[in-house]
């Protein structure tokens, strides 16, 4: 058998997870176990606010604006200096995944909240 004959079904494979997770709603098991797994909810509740705001405050706070799921995504993985409830301040925690339709996923999640 030759090399592109056992690479080609494997290409088609991934072809399809990749196309089904673009157009697919929100995974709300998947982005509830990333944001539980890197510890965001140390900080942060569906509707309690903790150290950082509740996600309810957050999704209300990017109601309606277009660039919400970009706002997320930056706040998420380039570590801004955010400002904890007591006041000090702390670079934010960066999510340890660098897959981009995991990141648009918990985005998106988090702004259904
Ligand atoms: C050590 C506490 C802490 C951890 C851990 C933490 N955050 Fe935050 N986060 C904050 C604080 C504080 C703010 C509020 C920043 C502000 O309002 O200035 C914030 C803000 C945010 C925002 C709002 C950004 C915006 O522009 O409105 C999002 C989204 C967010 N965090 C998601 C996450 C995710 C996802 C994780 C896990 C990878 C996480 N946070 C982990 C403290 C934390």
């Amino acid at each position: 058998m030759k090399f592109a004959q056992i690479l080609a079904p494997i290409a088609m494979a991934a072809m399809a997870v990749a196309s089904t997770s673009a157009i697919a709603a929100v995974d709300a098991d998947a982005a509830a176990a990333l944001f539980k797994k890197n510890d965001c909810s140390k900080c942060h509740s569906i509707d309690k606010a903790k150290k950082g705001p509740a996600l309810k405050k957050i999704a209300a706070n990017h109601k309606g604006k277009a660039d919400a799921q970009a706002a997320i995504i930056k706040a998420i993985t380039t570590g801004p200096k955010v400002k904890m409830d007591d006041g000090s301040q702390e670079d934010h925690k960066i999510i340890d995944t660098k897959d981009a339709a995991a990141q648009k996923n918990l985005a998106d999640w988090i702004l259904a909240q």
